[in-house]
């Protein structure tokens, strides 16, 4: 489904991503593993369109999509979460959330909310308030549930456990194995790898711009642990 091939991205003089090779299967959920600066949300945001291509091929369901502006990606259906919080403060919870539907029809919004207050009850509680007034744990799944509410077919989603407690942490793997259950596949980046390697089926690790290790989850365990203490 997505294909990334011979991926470089530069900063000026600063290599953040040399040579990656990555495929995710339709259904896949696959994690990437990489302490501060390893290239992991470089490798993401080039992806979904933020940063441009050094060099390199990324295909998504066969087309090449590396010239496209990030919204014609998104309208291919690659949903994206970015690390750190990010939601419009001002705005309701629903209103963030449903933000990332608006190409859907208003019945297929109310049914994707649906699903995600049955993931996320708490949307369901705080949906008229402020998203600038929740907890940090809430506001990043307000934002996760944003990437999911435009129905995606591949999540992008870039350190979705970044200092959350476990409890979030707990909604979120659950969402992220519901998608699964619904055949989206996912692109996750994490630091914390003990919870992340609960969720995923197959895992690189990276370092320095490149994939050290790749394998099933159970397979790369233990670089993986062993990463997070970098
Ligand atoms: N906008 C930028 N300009 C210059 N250098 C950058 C920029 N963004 C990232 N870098 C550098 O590129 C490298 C990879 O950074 P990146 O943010 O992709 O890593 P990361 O794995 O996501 O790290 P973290 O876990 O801290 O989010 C780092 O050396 C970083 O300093
Ligand atoms: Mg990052």
């Amino acid at each position: 489904m997505l294909s990334i091939r011979d991926l470089h991205v530069s900063y000026g003089g600063t290599r953040a991503v040399e040579g990656i090779d990555l495929d995710v299967g339709a259904g896949e959920t696959v994690l990437l593993i990489g302490a501060n600066g390893a290239g992991k949300s470089s490798l993401i945001n080039a992806v979904i369109g933020l940063v441009r291509t050094a060099r390199g091929r990324v295909t998504f369901e066969g087309r090449d999509i590396a010239g496209l502006p990030s919204d014609a990606r998104a309208r291919c259906g690659i949903g994206y979460s970015p690390e750190g919080r990010r939601v419009f403060p001002s705005m309701s919870v629903k209103d963030n959330v449903l933000s990332g539907a608006v190409r859907l029809a208003p019945r297929e919004q109310a049914r994707r909310w649906e699903g995600l207050v049955d993931s996320f009850p708490f949307l369901a509680e705080r949906q008229a308030q402020a998203a600038g007034e929740l907890s940090g744990g809430q506001q990043q799944l307000v934002a996760i549930a944003r990437a999911m509410s435009g129905g995606p077919k591949l999540l992008l989603l870039d350190e979705p456990f970044l200092g959350l407690a476990p409890v979030w942490i707990r909604q979120i793997s659950a969402a992220v194995q519901r998608m699964r259950d619904e055949g989206i596949a996912v692109l996750m980046t994490e630091q914390m790898a003990r919870p992340a390697l609960r969720i995923a089926q197959v895992g690189h690790v990276m370092r320095s711009g490149q994939i050290r290790r790749s394998g099933r989850t159970e397979e790369i365990r233990g670089a993986a642990l062993a990463e997070e203490y970098l």
